[in-house]
């Protein structure tokens, strides 16, 4: 068991302008499994190649339980990786695929033979031991690689999306396995996947990673609830948050405009105190799909949507329309002017409501929605930093909230 410390880990490829991995300090916990999540090559797999000494660091170290690792050969960090396309020796059986680390390792056989079983056991391979992986299904041999991997009982995992190559039901239960096998070894892990549904349900915390730079390390609740800028909160959720530019002003009740409307705001003060000092400035409005509703007659703010794309999934449905006027917050022109806290893929023109099933939604027909403002978030206009929030206070289990 392991703690793996990285400590101003920098990476710049030869030609390459920007770093392909910007000072990212982050500690692992002994035992811990980190997922490490964010767009196409924002870094990923650099980072855990870097942690595994299979590339060199431009800057900074990496140090596991205590000691700088940095220099040090791959083979003496003992680590294991299991890659984004992991290849099993087509030759070899499963029990010979599993047990090849330890025989390069001159282990006694007997001892080889334990472990690859102990091993098989834990995956549910037993069965397949004799088997050469072409007689084997994707899942099959996903659980082979990692096998090969844990049989020699590293101090650190490290996984790099290993089940992008599955379908989405098997990658469900691969998920649930990867858990349980996680429960029982507890080996330091790290995980890449720019899945956030994958980094959600898996990890203890996730390390968010925008164009090489460090965003936010939290647990998946933290990430949710307070996301530290627009990128985080355009990246963990789905369908994404909705932005918009609006402006705040003060009086009884406070105010706010969206593309020409008005809407009173009267609790937002208490939700965001900061929000006071930014009276008649532009800032960004974030809010979640489930924050909006079919609008009724009370209803206190109320935007007219007319459904470009309605998707219905189950006993819910997302409606796509385009956004107020403001919204998508764009930056600047430039796509190289958007700071690193911002989602470029956010800037979009569409907003997405969740609602529950209703028969009226359809295409082109104009629909009223209500905006739940309690449940907003606010960022920086400039730069995408969040605007502190406090949560609202948990409602007591079986009081009700209605006449309070
Ligand atoms: N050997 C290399 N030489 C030059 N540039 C590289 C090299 N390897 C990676 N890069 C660049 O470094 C950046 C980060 O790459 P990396 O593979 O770490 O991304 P990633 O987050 O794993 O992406 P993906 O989700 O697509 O696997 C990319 O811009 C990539 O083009
Ligand atoms: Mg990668």
């Amino acid at each position: 068991m392991s703690a793996v410390r990285l400590e101003h880990l920098t990476k710049t490829f030869p030609g390459g302008a920007a770093p392909a991995v910007d000072d990212v300090s982050l500690t692992i916990r002994d035992g811990e499994f980190l997922v490490l999540v964010g767009p196409s090559g924002c870094g990923k797999s650099t980072i855990l190649r870097m942690i595994a000494g299979l590339e060199d660091t431009t800057f900074g170290d990496v140090v596991i339980d205590g000691q700088k690792v940095t220099d040090w050969a791959p083979k003496q960090r003992d680590i294991a990786m299991v890659f984004q396309n992991y290849a099993l020796y087509p030759h070899m059986t499963v029990a010979e695929n599993m047990g090849f680390a330890l025989r390069l390792r001159r282990r006694p056989k007997p001892r080889i033979r334990e472990q690859v079983e102990d091993t098989a056991h834990l995956l549910g391979l037993e069965e397949y031991l004799e088997r050469k992986p072409k007689a084997l299904s994707g899942g099959q041999r996903q659980r082979v690689a990692m096998g090969r991997a844990l049989v020699r009982r590293p101090r650190v995992f490290l996984l790099d999306e290993p089940l992008s190559n599955l379908d989405a039901k098997l990658r469900v239960s691969m998920r649930a396995e990867l858990a349980r096998l996680h429960q029982r070894y507890r080996v330091t892990t790290v995980y890449v996947t720019h899945d956030q549904v994958e980094a959600m349900t898996l990890g203890d915390r996730i390390a968010v990673l925008n164009r090489g730079r460090l965003q936010q390390v939290g647990t998946p609740e933290e990430l949710y609830l307070a996301p530290a800028n627009r990128f985080v909160a355009g990246f963990m959720g789905s369908p994404s948050m909705n932005f918009a530019t609006v402006v705040l002003h003060d009086g009884d009740p406070v105010t706010m405009s969206l593309d020409g409307a008005v809407f009173p705001f009267p609790d937002v003060l208490r939700r965001c105190p900061d929000l006071a000092g930014r009276f008649g400035e532009e800032i960004v409005l974030g809010l979640r799909p489930a924050a909006f509703s079919l609008a009724g007659p009370d209803s206190a703010a109320v935007v007219e949507a007319v459904p470009l794309g309605v998707e219905a999934l189950g006993d819910e449905k997302h409606v796509l329309f385009e956004a107020p006027h403001g919204g998508g917050a764009a930056t600047s022109g430039d796509p190289g002017d958007v700071p690193v806290a911002v989602d470029e893929s956010s800037v979009s023109r569409l907003w997405t409501a969740k609602v529950q099933q209703h028969a009226g939604l359809a295409i082109g027909r104009p629909v009223r929605l209500a905006l739940d403002l309690s449940a907003a978030y606010f960022f920086d206009a400039a730069d995408g930093y969040a605007i502190p929030r406090r949560e609202p206070e948990p409602v007591a289990a079986g009081v009700s909230g209605a006449g309070g």
